[in-house]
């Protein structure tokens, strides 16, 4: 509700905005009739101090590191819940009873198949196509496949393609890795769960019957449980854009999957492993430490820093546990962890590092974990859109349903030409 408000001296004119507060976090200032009343803009390149919705799925306090859904904090959750009890806290606000839980569950099972059509649209890559570009095609596709759930009016087409898309990301990923390694599809197994089950497509081969590793079952249903969803980052940002527009689910999730692509955003968990396997051994940190401050170096550290993070980023504290839980499972080890907890501990004893208050993010420790359980690099981004299909599909869902929903369109400073008249090519 407004109680407050905030006065704006244009100078000429003094105009007043509500402010609105939440249940936790800042309060906002509410400036949708600033244009109407002043015929000015808000000027926030990167959105650094706009909110561009009110949402009740997650709540982050960058400062202290706090990182909730529907209200629970993030390492509860990793530690007790499960992905798809994760899923079905995103879409429907509340954690379900045991049955609630096993219906959910059953409904998803049964929509983890892809129509046998979309098979050929793997054969016109080549075998060495990034797994995300094959995902953004392969997810627009499916609009073409489902004509029956893209009526973003009806709530039951919202439902069902919503199942459909968090059913079928695994599918869809699975088949990305097989088609690179030139190995057959294998179909979803409905007896597995839904982290087991895409165990066993991406490493289980006809030939033989594969046996999902429960701890690696369980590592890797928490990693998808530290990626399910993370307020409006910009891929999140842009699905609710791309929804705004009324696009049919389908074509929002492509476009959230073109965006979390970037090594800034969800591509850094594969740039912050390749950057680990270039450092090498830790005598070689310092030097790429100094490379990160250097203004005239455009190398950051991968998988540190985050705009709203000035603080550890909680998914990192629980993926560093995920990886000893996992390397002790396989019996591995990996140089790369050990170099990774000693550039970690050098950064944050370093003043540049402290006064930017840049800490590891979530894409820090991950790749060690996925390279450990045998996924390629390559491969890295791909789960991360598998596991943020959850929250985008939340995000899009509230997005429509929310009553102050209206197609997003920005303004701009202009700082162009002004207006002048066309000049004929032999005057010029
Ligand atoms: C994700 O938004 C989300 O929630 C995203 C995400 C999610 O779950 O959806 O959490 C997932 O995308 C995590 C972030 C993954 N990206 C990386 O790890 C890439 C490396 N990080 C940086 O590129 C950067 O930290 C960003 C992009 C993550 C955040 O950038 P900001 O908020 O725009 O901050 P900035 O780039 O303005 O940096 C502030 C300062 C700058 O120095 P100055 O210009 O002030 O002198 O800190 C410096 C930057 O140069 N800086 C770094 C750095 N990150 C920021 N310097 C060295 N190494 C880094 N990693």
């Amino acid at each position: 509700m407004a109680n407050k408000q905030a006065n704006l001296d244009l100078g000429e004119t003094e105009q007043t905005f509500p402010i609105l507060e939440g249940s936790c976090g800042p309060d906002v200032v509410d400036i949708r009739k600033l244009y109407g009343a002043t015929g000015k803009f808000t000027y926030d390149p990167g959105y650094k101090s706009t909110a561009s919705c009110e949402s009740a799925l997650t709540f982050i306090d960058g400062e202290e590191g706090v990182l909730l859904h529907r209200g629970y904090p993030i390492g509860q959750l990793a530690e007790s819940s499960s992905f798809m009890e994760v899923a079905y806290l995103l879409l429907n606000g509340e954690l379900p009873s045991a049955d609630e839980l096993d219906d959910f569950d059953n409904t998803i099972t049964r929509h983890t198949m892809v129509h046998d059509q979309l098979r050929q649209f793997y054969q016109g890559f080549r075998r060495d196509a990034h797994p995300m570009a094959i995902m953004c095609g392969v997810v627009g596709a499916l609009s073409a496949f489902y004509h029956d759930s893209t009526d973003i009016s009806d709530p039951e087409h919202r439902k069902i393609s919503s199942h459909r898309l968090i059913a079928k990301m695994p599918t869809i990923a699975a088949m990305a890795y097989k088609y690179s390694i030139g190995q057959p599809f294998l179909p979803p197994q409905n007896s597995l769960s839904y982290t087991g089950n895409f165990l066993r497509m991406t490493f289980g081969v006809p030939a033989e019957e594969y046996e999902v590793i429960p701890a690696v079952e369980k590592a890797m249903d928490r990693i998808f449980i530290l990626h399910a969803d993370h307020e409006q980052n910009a891929s999140t940002s842009t699905v609710r854009l791309a929804g705004s527009s009324g696009a049919n689910p389908f074509a929002c999730m492509a476009a959230g999957i073109a965006c979390l692509w970037g090594p800034a955003h969800g591509g850094a968990n594969e740039a912050a492993l390749n950057m680990l396997q270039e450092i090498g051994t830790p005598d070689r940190i310092q030097h790429y430490i100094e490379r990160a401050k250097d203004k005239n170096d455009p190398f950051r550290l991968m998988g540190f820093g985050h705009r709203v993070y000035k603080n550890y980023d909680p998914r990192a504290t629980v993926m560093q546990k995920t990886v000893r839980e996992v390397f002790e499972a396989l019996n591995v080890k990996d140089p790369v962890f050990e170099t990774a907890l000693q550039l970690e501990e050098i950064a944050l004893n370093d003043d540049y590092f402290a006064e930017k208050k840049l800490f590891p993010n979530v894409d820090f420790y991950s790749g060690i974990i996925l390279s450990a359980i045998g996924f390629p690099t390559t491969m890295f981004t791909a789960l991360f859109a598998l596991a943020r299909t959850v929250g985008w599909v939340a995000q899009w869902n509230e997005m429509i349903s929310d009553p102050a929903q209206v197609i997003g369109r920005p303004r701009q400073l202009y700082t162009g030409p002004t207006q002048r008249d066309y000049v004929p090519i032999e005057q010029r």
